[in-house]
C-alpha cells in the first residue's frame, strides 16, 4: 500500500509555534514532504504566514494584521506561550522560501480570503513565487474559490486545490470542471459517497486536512488520498513507515 506524503500543518506545529520559521525548519529536520501555510497581507502590503486575520492569539500583541506594517509587527512575539521559542518574529513568505529553498520540501500556500479579501494578495503571491522560482513546488489553495480561480487566471501553470469543510455535493465533478489540480477536503469529507473513486476517475489529488490521530492517519493511506496535513509530522512519518 502506498502511504501518502506528509505535510506539516502550519510547520511542525504540534512541537512548535505554529507558522514560525522553526516550525518549517522541525518539519523539514523531521523529513516531512511538505509544509502548508497561511498568507495574509500587511498594511504596507507584505506577505506574511498567519493563520488568524488578527494576531491576538498566537502572539503577544493584539489587532488585525492588515492594520500594521511589517516592521511594526516584527516587534511581536510568536512564540504562541512556548518560551523555548521566545523572540520568534511573524515570517514573511518570502523568508519561507529561502528557507526551505535548499530542501525538497512543496509548500501548500493557504490563501486567507475567506473573511477578508486583501485585494492584490494573489497578484502578488504569484509574482513572488515566480520571482523566487518556486512556481513547480507550490500548491495554492484557498477556501475562498475566487481567489483559486485568480491565480489559475495570473498563472495558468499554478498547481491549485479547492480548499472546503462542507457536505457539498458532487465536489470531484465541480473540481474537474474549474480544473484544479486537488480538492482538499476535511478528514470526515472523506466518507462521502463514491468520493475517492470519483477523484481517481477526474485525476484531482486529494489532500487531507487536519489528519493528525493515528486512526485518522492509517484511515488516510486506505483510502489511497496524495497527502495528508498533519500537526505531527514525525508521528505520521513513523506511523507510514511500519
Ligand atoms: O489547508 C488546510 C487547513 O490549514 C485548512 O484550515 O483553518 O487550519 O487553515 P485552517
Ligand atoms: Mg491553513
Amino acid at each position: 500500500m502506498n502511504s501518502p506524503l506528509v505535510w506539516a500543518h502550519r510547520g511542525a506545529s504540534g512541537y512548535a509555534p505554529e507558522n514560525t520559521l522553526p516550525a518549517f525548519k522541525m518539519a523539514a529536520d523531521m523529513g516531512a514532504n511538505g509544509v502548508e501555510l497561511d498568507v495574509q497581507l500587511t498594511k504596507d502590503g507584505e506577505i506574511v504566514v498567519c493563520h488568524d486575520e488578527k494576531i491576538d492569539r498566537t502572539s503577544n500583541g493584539a489587532g488585525f494584521i492588515r492594520d500594521y506594517t511589517l516592521e511594526e509587527l516584527r516587534k511581536f512575539d510568536f512564540c504562541n506561550g512556548n518560551i523555548a521559542f521566545e523572540g520568534t518574529k511573524i515570517p514573511t513568505m518570502e523568508e519561507v522560501f529561502d528557507l526551505l529553498e535548499p530542501t525538497g520540501l512543496t509548500i501548500n500556500i493557504e490563501l486567507k480570503t475567506g473573511e477578508y479579501f486583501y485585494p492584490g494578495l494573489e497578484e502578488k503571491i504569484v509574482d513572488l513565487t515566480r520571482k523566487k522560482g518556486w512556481l513547480g513546488r507550490v500548491i495554492f489553495s484557498s477556501f475562498n474559490h475566487y481567489s483559486i480561480m485568480k491565480i489559475k487566471e495570473l498563472e495558468p501553470e499554478a498547481k491549485t486545490g479547492f480548499l472546503y469543510a462542507d457536505g457539498t455535493l458532487n465536489m470531484p465533478g465541480y473540481a474537474a470542471e474549474n480544473q484544479v489540480d486537488a480538492l482538499h477536503p476535511a478528514f470526515y469529507n472523506l466518507q462521502y459517497p463514491d468520493y475517492m473513486d470519483d477523484c481517481n476517475m477526474f485525476d484531482i489529488d486529494v489532500n487531507v486536512w487536519t489528519v493528525n490521530t493515528d486512526a485518522a492517519l492509517l484511515k488516510c493511506r486506505e483510502y489511497g488520498v496524495n497527502a495528508v496535513i498533519t500537526n505531527y509530522p514525525k508521528k505520521a512519518i513513523e506511523l507510514y513507515s511500519k
